[in-house]
């Protein structure tokens, strides 16, 4: 089905199952431990030897010599996986280095063997004999030291081009009565998701099935072939269950691959779990940020001049952190710039994480709207209302599909109480602790991408979907069933979804929060195209036909689905192509973020006491789980504001506190009150569902809206995230 004009009246419209705030359809098997994750698939294969990844114990060099002997005698060992015996590997479309390295070191915790034995106690035992020495060189750990040498990024599919300008910006800004010139930083986070990067491999023949915890199974299948230098036909990638991604996934890692090698190796299915001191190093996280932004401004407090530039580092041919793109899009003015420039570093892989580029570009330019309102003398939400805009302003001919930021400023302020808020700093004091609120808008991009999926009606009536897309825990099970029930006209129970397996129809799958909207279209059409098929074997005229309660109905017929579907079932696979809609309209995600913090005026401990976020993101699925969604985001927010930082070591170029136990995130405790506001909202641009992304949108700005209550409760403006209470004492 191609999508290439606004979408009109359909089936999703009725409303019937769409929109309604449904459980899980999968919450049982989570809730009750029976829905296998990859490390957990005994029944696949039983017979699984375990493999332990060891990693490099340098950050860059080679190693000298590795000595294996000791680590084979050990009890149990089946086979020993290193660059040296692996055999000729290709590198992946989407790892900058090498899953396996060897001699040469591009990071620390690179692979660089994995032990394989017949439990995983032996393997790991056998690992600690592997006697590796290294020759290091020099390296490059410090972005603030290698940032005059950065250059222009090359741009790829989702950056964007690397510099944009509009009008004047150094002559207005010079000429603006009212100027902002500020840097920020965001610290390297890492995606510490509950399950780790897990894996278990088993060959038959040339033939090899990998069940794994991976976002983006077509991505994967291609890496994997290309790393092993097989055919694509040949690989299968099974990943029905997720512990959590947030970009840490949307690639194979070391586990997949070694699982790979290792069962090639040992002649055995191989089992491959990252363990968790590892992964933060071995796999990618979101690289840390210089931005510095300047705003100029009339005194009325319309933005004439705004620049932003980014710096942030990556391996040799790695990339950006696209942390400028949103100040191309979210505040109106004339005369801009911006500018991303990389660094090369040698420190572990830097790529997506969670809303990549506007996550940490938020962070920063959401504290200057603060700042900037503050020397305005303006409201901070008034500030943002006043500089709205409802085209593009680098291309005023491009208008927004939809973009109800004010909205969402105005019912936030509303229902947060914001009038309540001391526009002077450090006024409000309750006891020991002093008080403040903030602010931030939200934003984040809606990214159209093709999506597949195929259809199976069967003589009971039940309807079985079957597309690669994944479940990261977002709830895409449930919005696939209610599509395909939407659709169908048929009760949600009579719906079951098959996610996860390179045997099924390409999908967009998880990323970028693109994976609602496209992937549900992408169901949405192959269910269309079942009930073409439908009507065609009951000889009705498309059109008179009517789905609902489990039955096709045309004048004075009525058939029951599970008859039309016959003996041997109906099928149809379709799936959603996008035409050139996202070229003529800006498609983005807005809302509004409200924090309200107390800080303990003798130790600076900072506690959130209540959030509020206001989303406009088309039509909302399932407000249950969009709304889990966005709580979600906004907690991530807060670790991001108040907790996460990857420790960075810049004399050997490593993250130090690589566990969970010292790499802090928050937990339920830590946040007594959250709230999320849906706007009603649909957008006929977006796809037939009408519907956006809201996984991502939940993070943007949260972090800044907690520095600015920061701020607004202490009168300390902190430009450096985490916001620790170090920086306030
Ligand atoms: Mo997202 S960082 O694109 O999984």
């Amino acid at each position: 089905m191609k999508f290439d004009t606004p979408a009109t009246t359909n089936p999703i419209d009725q409303l019937k199952v769409i929109g309604k705030p449904t459980d899980r359809v999968d919450g049982p098997l989570k809730t009750t431990g029976t829905a296998p994750y990859a490390y957990e698939r005994h029944d696949v294969a039983p017979d699984a030897a375990y493999g332990y990844v060891v990693g490099a114990g340098i950050a860059k060099g080679r190693i000298a010599s590795m000595d294996l002997a000791a680590a084979r005698a050990a009890p149990g060992v089946l086979a020993i996986v290193t660059a040296r015996n692996a055999g000729k590997l290709g590198k992946g479309d989407f790892n900058t280095a090498k899953l396996l390295g060897g001699p040469e070191i591009d990071h620390y915790h690179q692979a660089v063997a994995l032990v394989v034995a017949n439990t995983f106690e032996q393997a790991r035992a056998a690992a600690q004999l592997l006697r590796i020495e290294y020759t290091r060189s020099q390296g490059r750990f410090d972005l603030a030291a290698e940032k005059d040498a950065a250059q222009m990024p090359k741009p790829n599919e989702f950056s964007g081009p690397p510099e944009t300008k509009a009008g004047d910006f150094a002559g207005a800004y010079a000429a603006a009565p009212v100027q902002l010139d500020a840097t920020y930083t965001t610290p390297d986070e890492s995606h510490a998701m509950m399950e780790p990067h897990a894996s278990v491999a088993a060959w038959k023949g040339d033939k090899l099935t990998v069940w794994t915890s991976n976002q983006m199974i077509a991505w994967g299948v291609g890496d994997v072939a290309k790393t092993l230098g097989i055919p694509k036909a040949n690989v299968r990638l099974v990943s029905p269950f997720i512990g959590g991604g947030f970009g840490g996934k949307l690639f194979v890692r070391a586990d997949a691959m070694l699982a790979a090698l290792g069962a090639r190796a040992a002649r055995r299915p191989v089992k491959v779990a990252l363990q968790r001191p590892l992964m933060m190093n071995n796999t990618t996280h979101r690289p840390a940020t210089i931005q510095r932004i300047r705003i100029g401004a009339a005194s009325d407090g319309k933005i004439t001049a705004i620049a932003h530039e980014g710096w942030s580092g990556d391996l040799p041919g790695g990339q950006a952190e696209t942390a400028v793109n949103q100040t191309r899009l979210l505040y109106a003015g004339a005369n801009r710039l911006t500018a991303t420039r990389l660094a090369v570093l040698d420190l572990p892989e830097g790529n997506a994480m969670r809303a990549p580029g506007e996550a940490p570009g938020m962070m920063a330019l959401e504290i200057a709207m603060d700042e900037m309102a503050e020397k305005l003398g303006l409201d901070p939400v008034e500030f943002r209302v006043r500089n709205d805009t409802q085209v593009d302003p680098e291309k005023p001919e491009r208008p927004y599909s939809q973009r109800k930021l004010i909205e969402c400023m105005r019912t936030g302020a509303e229902r947060f109480e914001w009038s309540k808020r001391n526009a002077r700093p450090g006024q409000q004091r309750e006891g020991r602790w002093l008080v403040g609120m903030g602010v931030a808008a939200a934003f984040r991009n809606n990214l159209l991408t093709k999506s597949a999926a195929r259809v199976h009606l069967d003589n009971r009536g039940v309807v079985t979907v079957e597309t690669d897309m994944t479940d990261i825990g977002t709830g895409t099970y449930t919005i696939i069933a209610q599509t395909a029930a939407e659709t169908m006209g048929v009760p949600l129970q009579k719906v079951l979804v098959r996610l996860g397996d390179s045997a099924f129809p390409v999908s967009a799958g998880s990323g970028g929060q693109w994976g609602a909207n496209n992937s549900t279209s992408g169901v949405y059409a192959a269910c269309m195209k079942l009930r073409e098929a439908v009507v065609k074997k009951l000889g009705i005229a498309p059109g008179d036909a009517e789905f609902s309660e489990g039955m096709v109905r045309a004048g004075d017929r009525v058939v029951p689905l599970a008859e039309a579907a016959g003996t041997n079932g109906l099928a149809a696979e379709d799936g959603i192509e996008y035409g050139d809609l996202d070229k003529k309209y800006q498609q983005s995600t807005f809302g509004a973020h409200f924090v309200e913090v107390g800080v303990d005026a003798a130790t600076g401990e900072i506690r959130v006491r209540r959030m509020l976020a206001v989303c406009a993101a088309g039509r909302i699925l399932n407000p249950k789980s969009a709304r889990s969604q966005v709580i979600g985001a906004m907690t991530m927010g807060v670790g991001a504001a108040l907790m996460e930082d990857l420790a960075l070591d810049k004399r050997h170029g490593f993250f130090v506190n690589h566990d969970l136990a010292a790499y802090e995130v928050p937990v339920h405790a830590d946040i007594p009150h959250q709230d999320v506001i849906f706007l009603d909202e649909t957008d006929p641009i977006s796809s037939p569902m009408k519907a956006k992304g809201v996984g991502e949108l939940g993070m943007c700005g949260v972090a800044a809206a907690v520095a600015n209550a920061v701020y607004n409760a202490t009168g300390i403006r902190v430009r450096e995230y985490p916001v620790t209470l170090d920086k306030l004492l």
